[in-house]
């Protein structure tokens, strides 16, 4: 399921363009189908170290984001979405270099399977990557929040920071919450992606892909 919705991303790449590339299960499978018309392309911009080593191993081209300038399009998975296509991202720890690239880029296009669509997100963990001398200090206004916090252990981000995952949040209104997760000092990024959503969010289903806008 999730390589059918891989597949199905492929159709909004454009000749020349340079394409922002997120990280995880999903967008490996997008990765390996983009080798097959990696001629088309002018490179991309990868999320994550994992990424770029993947994009590197196929030959295709990658770029620093502050040479790429404005990209055409980002295409990366999600570990929540709601009907809002407001998205829960960070499962696999690259939810800071996820959301530069996506910011940076027109059009977000969310690859996943039917499973990570929901009514109301919150059941996956929030991923939070945090400075680590701040760790305690974020916990305890997460709690005040309702959230209980679980550092994740043995896991530094590519940006050489912790990542506390909060359990236990409904969330109801997300572009508030991220704005509010944001103020807290010590914060880099939460991992929901609802102030710049996707724009697309094709589901990968027993039967083919499904195409979902806001
Ligand atoms: C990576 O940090 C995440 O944001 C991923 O996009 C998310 O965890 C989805 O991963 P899968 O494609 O492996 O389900």
């Amino acid at each position: 399921m999730k390589k059918a919705a891989a597949e199905a991303a492929l159709d909004y790449v454009e000749k020349g363009g340079v394409i922002g590339i997120g990280t995880g299960s999903t967008a490996n499978h997008f990765i390996d189908l983009l080798a097959g018309i990696k001629g088309q392309i002018d490179g991309t911009v990868a999320s994550s170290i994992a990424s770029a080593e993947r994009l590197q191993s196929h030959g295709i081209r990658v770029m620093d984001l502050n040479e790429a300038g404005q990209l055409a399009l980002y295409v990366d998975g999600a570990d929540e979405s709601n009907h809002s296509l407001h998205l829960i991202k960070g499962g696999g720890g690259a939810l800071t270099r996820e959301k530069i690239v996506a910011g940076a880029s027109e059009k977000f296009i969310c690859i996943a399977d039917e499973s990570k669509l929901v009514d109301v997100m919150g059941k996956f963990p929030l991923p939070v990557e945090v400075i680590p001398m701040a760790r305690e200090l974020v916990a305890r206004e997460l709690t005040r929040l309702g959230g209980k916090s679980v550092l994740r252990e043995g896991y530094v981000t590519d940006n050489g920071n912790i990542i506390l995952d909060v359990h236990g949040l409904e969330i109801t209104d997300a572009i508030a919450l991220e704005s509010r997760l944001n103020h807290i000092p010590g914060v880099v990024t939460n991992g929901l992606f609802a102030i710049r959503p996707a724009d697309v969010l094709i589901l990968g289903t027993p039967t083919g892909a499904k195409t979902v806008t806001a």
